[in-house]
């Protein structure tokens, strides 16, 4: 399957990453390297004896690969890591470097892991698939195991709290119930679920798909999205230069408000100035081209000291 993801935010993220020639940068999540090019090509441009270095963290091992390809051109500029960005401290370390000049965190997932049918994240296939939605596949939590081994209470609060489901009760009453006749194990198996526990109006009503937001919840769990988030943020702050920027982009609420709160926090402590209180959104243009983007919102830092 050919690896096709739109990266969303591109112009912004360069301008506010404001690249410096000779810096360090890390693109956290490297996914196909569209911002990692992008970077790399605009710097050359600005600066022909550029030597702007990237260190692209991906958790998905082929996105690492897909990456490589796309950015063999520029050579030793990149460093490959297939690691969870969680452990920045210790990429960074074993690289041997103290302090880089920006980070970039585009979170979440990419087209190619929805779309691709044998990562098991999508109902959007006319294929059935099992259940998967690990990006990294060496982890053991997979989609089957959230629908099949989580109580009844943490599913209607994982349905409720990370996909916004106002029927998160009813869902996991009714995964709970099914998962008593025999295994849930495919992408089919949970439509179903889904469909039967909804009232038709709320199926035909909604802006977008009603299986999207309990499939985006069980993806958010299975990858521990939001701690990964927590945890690297006081990272990220840590490692950058005086003068270093930290952009994000996040697509679900909960993710920026993770990420609002923190940077208030370190304002406070004066470790960094805010370059904008309120996020950046995509342009409607943007939007029209990549209707993935529309959710995106970019938040950024400048630290102090
Ligand atoms: C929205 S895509 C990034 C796309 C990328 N900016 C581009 O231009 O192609 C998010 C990527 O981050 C990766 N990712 C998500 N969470 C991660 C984590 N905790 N650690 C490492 N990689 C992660 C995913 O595997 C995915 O490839």
């Amino acid at each position: 399957m050919k690896f096709k993801h739109i990266p969303a935010m591109v112009k912004e993220s360069i301008e506010f990453l404001a690249v410096k020639p000779d810096g360090i940068y890390v693109d956290a999540t490297l996914g196909g390297g569209g911002h990692a090019a992008t970077v790399l090509r605009k710097s050359k441009i600005q600066n022909p004896k550029s030597k702007i270095k990237i260190v692209g963290i991906d958790q998905d091992i082929e996105a690492i690969n897909f990456a490589k390809k796309r950015l063999k051109k520029f050579g030793d500029r990149v460093i490959f890591v297939h690691n969870n960005f969680r452990d920045l401290d210790s990429i960074l370390n074993q690289l041997k470097i103290k302090k880089v000049d920006g980070i970039l965190l585009d979170l979440g997932v990419s087209s190619y892991q929805l779309d691709d049918p044998s990562r098991g994240f999508s109902f959007k296939t006319d294929k059935d698939i099992k259940l998967d939605m690990r990006m990294d596949r060496r982890q053991k939590l997979s989609a089957q195991d959230v629908v099949n081994d989580y109580s009844e209470e943490k599913l209607k609060r994982i349905f409720f709290e990370l996909g916004e489901e106002p029927y998160a009760r009813q869902i996991a009453r009714a995964v709970v119930n099914r998962r008593q006749e025999k295994p849930i194990k495919t992408t089919n198996n949970l439509l179903d679920i889904i469909r039967g526990a909804t009232p038709p109006k709320y199926r035909f009503s909604r802006h977008g798909h009603y299986a999207s937001k309990i499939f985006r919840a069980i993806r958010m769990e299975v990858n521990q999205e939001l701690k990964s988030l927590q945890e690297v943020l006081p990272q990220a702050v840590d490692r950058l230069k005086a003068g270093g920027r930290l952009v994000i982009i996040s697509f679900h609420s909960l993710e920026d408000r993770i990420v609002k709160h923190f940077f208030r926090q370190i304002k406070n402590e004066d470790k960094v100035e805010i370059l904008f209180k309120k996020p950046l959104q995509p342009s409607q243009g943007e939007i029209r081209l990549n209707p993935r983007s529309e959710s995106a919102k970019m938040r950024v830092v400048e630290k102090i000291c």
